[in-house]
């Protein structure tokens, strides 16, 4: 797949995700193997408003390139200063977001309101085309709902407006989050544009991946509630691909180390208060499975001082190693209970 000067063979993409693909967390994606990330979405009505948490959400690390800005919005003079103003602070590319479902985006004709419409998404893609120097891409979903899904016809609009690839998550608007992508809908996309498709919605596991690639023919997969959760799998995913075969679970040693590295790059770019607090959604993903982690996730989330944390973390390590043959003996007889 290329996007301008981006080229990527089978990707593996980080999902735009609203307070959680920040630059802490596109930076650990990106050093386990995600070969794309995506900002978390910013409305263009705060970028040309200067709203300081649009402009936050602009701060990126050249380590993590390629990395793609998202925008959103529903007037085509606004996004094009917003599409300008992103591509001023560097990234690889501008992607278009038509796929948010929330009320609040909605009704201001924006994200996935525009599956209602689509002259007009296709004739803000155009726009943004036109007045970008970089290439612009759009993430869309199938349709408004299972009555409207004109997702192929969407496609071939955009292709037409000149976006350089296009991200399908194969839900409709109206499933939110709930029940099950339909991914058979790529492969009929793909036979009607020559852009590359990236497939979006319940890629969790590596298995999940080879089949996504190999069931749909399409350019390159992309993820996100299961890169929260473990974020490993964009490196289990590639040896999987690479060898076809299954790597273990990441050690405890592992997932504490990342969990550490996680947070001070959390505290590196938001500084000591935002920084601890909005590390605290991590601590499940990371500590998930492991013996007594909740109790130890109720700790982490009281403390707001670095230190206490990471001195937390390091005593539950050593905890974990000094008990290991116990807890092994331990979850051997309970799985031997269960069987
Ligand atoms: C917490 C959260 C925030 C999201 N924010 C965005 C966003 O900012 N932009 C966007 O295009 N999609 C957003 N999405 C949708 C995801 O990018 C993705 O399309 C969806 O989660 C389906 O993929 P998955 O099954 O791999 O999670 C968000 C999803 C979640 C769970």
């Amino acid at each position: 797949m290329k996007i301008g000067h981006v080229e990527v063979e089978r990707g593996l993409l980080l999902a735009p995700m609203e307070d959680v693909t920040d630059l802490p967390f596109r930076l650990i994606c990106k050093r386990l193997g995600a070969d794309i990330v995506y900002t978390e979405f910013i409305s263009s009505d705060g970028l040309v408003r200067d709203a300081r948490r649009s402009l936050e959400k602009l701060l990126m690390a050249d380590e993590e390139r390629p990395v793609a800005i998202q925008i959103f919005g529903g007037d085509i003079p606004v996004m094009i200063d917003a599409a300008l103003r992103a591509e001023a602070a560097g990234p690889d590319f501008i992607d278009i977001n038509c796929g948010c479902w929330v009320k609040n985006v909605v009704a201001r004709n924006a994200g996935a309101a525009l599956l209602k419409d689509p002259p007009q998404m296709a004739a803000i893609a155009r726009a943004l085309v036109d007045a970008c120097t970089l290439p612009v891409t759009l993430k869309t979903r199938l349709g408004w709902d299972p009555e409207s899904i004109r997702i192929v016809e969407v496609a071939q609009m955009l292709e037409q407006a000149g976006i350089q690839a296009l991200a399908v998550h194969c839900r409709t608007r109206d499933m939110a989050h709930n029940g099950s992508a339909d991914w058979s809908w790529i492969e009929k996309v793909k036979k009607a544009v020559s852009i590359p498709i990236i497939l979006n919605g319940d890629v969790i596991t590596p298995e999940d991946v080879k089949r996504a690639f190999d069931s749909t023919g399409c350019d390159a997969v992309m993820i996100g509630r299961a890169a929260i959760a473990n974020p490993f799998v964009f490196r289990q995913a590639k040896t999987y691909m690479d060898t076809g075969r299954i790597e273990e679970p990441p050690a405890m040693e592992e997932r504490i180390e990342t969990c550490i590295e996680h947070l001070r790059l959390s505290l590196e770019f938001k500084g000591p208060r935002l920084g601890i607090l909005e590390f605290r959604k991590f601590y499940s993903g990371y500590l998930r499975g492991l013996y007594n982690a909740s109790a130890v996730r109720q700790d982490l989330v009281r403390y707001d001082s670095a230190d206490q944390i990471e001195h937390r973390l390091r005593e539950f390590q050593a905890f974990l190693q000094d008990h290991s043959q116990a807890l092994n003996a331990h979850s051997t007889a309970l799985d031997a209970e269960a069987a």
